[in-house]
């Protein structure tokens, strides 16, 4: 059985669902936050799914689960992920963030359970010094979202030289799109990211697009990102898990796609996608934005045989359809 955490998440509810459809058996850890029962429930059509509502700063509940049921190895998504609120609020971060995995690190142990993959961030580079960035580059995060990542990253190395505990961290770029099927897909409140704050756009109501900033030193002036399917990325957390299961070393791979576009780039393909005129106007940058931030994924490709094959369009039309529902 694989334990997620944060299962009722974006991210974490398409590793759940590619989980079930290959007959693998799934508990998910999730205090519901910013994750959605409905999710569950929907979830709970596809395969053999338990659900424990509780956070991971309650030691004495987590501890019982992990205990409770028969566990092999665990991937952790539960976390806060805005980086904005991160600067104005660091001391949510840090507490549910780090303390979080801290305790489910120390119940892990308690439960003789000794593989983990976990949700890092493009975040932990922090500015680029070059482009495209590999695993070597530098990891300087330039705001408190971004440490909290990096600090459980160096946590798991520590635990790793005193406890054998094996992890793989996978630093991922930008995660766009939603289950093909239009199962799940992405739903966050407030919505900040760019895919979906084009798309609702599209929609009776909807606010006209704000793009920040044309002014980035970029061939439109516009930010660049690297946009990783939401499926594509799933599958990486499948190979990470086999990856450990086989006897792998603690490890850490970028999940991008080695390609970037720009904020206005993916703006026309969401108009070609929807075949509509979205409202837009531009506005001053965002604090904290890099200009440019794209993925070198040769490791991840080479040593776990990871090969997203999704493009932008097949993000966006997915993400799409999910926002029709
Ligand atoms: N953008 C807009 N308008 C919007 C939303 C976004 O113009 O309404 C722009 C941003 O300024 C940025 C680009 O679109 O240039 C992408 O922004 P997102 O908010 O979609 O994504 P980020 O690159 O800011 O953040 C992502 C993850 C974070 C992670 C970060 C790593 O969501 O969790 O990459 O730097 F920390």
């Amino acid at each position: 059985m694989i334990l997620v955490t944060g299962g009722a998440g974006y991210i974490g509810s398409h590793l759940v669902l590619a989980l079930l459809e290959q007959g693998e058996k799934v508990l998910v850890y999730d205090n519901l936050s910013t994750g959605h029962i409905e999710t569950i429930e929907n979830l709970k059509q596809y395969g053999d799914l338990v659900f424990y509502q509780g956070d991971l700063n309650n030691y004495t509940y987590l501890n019982d689960v992990l205990s409770q049921n028969k566990i092999d190895a665990v991937v952790h998504f539960a976390a806060f992920s805005q980086v904005g609120e991160s600067v104005v609020n660091p001391s949510k971060y840090y507490e549910n963030n780090v303390v979080g995995t801290i305790n489910l690190l120390k119940a892990m142990l308690n439960n003789n359970i000794k593989k983990i993959v976990f949700s890092s961030t493009a975040a932990t580079y922090g500015e680029p010094v070059y482009t495209p960035i590999d695993e070597k580059h530098i990891q300087n995060p330039i705001n408190p979202y971004g440490q909290t990542k990096l600090m459980i990253e160096h946590i798991m190395d520590d635990y790793n030289r005193a406890y054998g505990l094996k992890s793989v961290r996978l630093r991922y770029f930008n995660v766009a799109g939603a289950d093909s099927k239009s199962r799940i897909g992405e739903w966050h409140e407030p919505e900040t990211h760019l895919i979906p704050n084009i798309l609702k756009s599209t929609f009776a109501g909807g606010k006209t697009f704000q793009m920040f900033g044309d002014d980035y030193e970029t061939k439109d002036g516009t930010c660049v990102r690297d946009y990783i399917n939401v499926e594509d990325l799933a599958n990486a957390h499948i190979l990470a898990l086999n990856y450990l299961k086989n006897g792998g070393e603690t490890n850490y791979f970028n999940l991008g796609t080695n390609e970037g576009n720009t904020v206005k780039e993916v703006f026309s393909m969401c108009e070609k996608v929807t075949g509509k005129k979205i409202p837009v106007e531009i506005k001053p940058r965002r604090a904290g934005d890099p200009a440019i931030l794209v993925a070198d994924n040769t490791k991840a490709k080479e040593v776990l045989g990871w090969m997203p094959n999704k493009t932008l369009e097949d993000s966006i039309r997915s993400a799409y359809k999910w926002e029709n529902l």
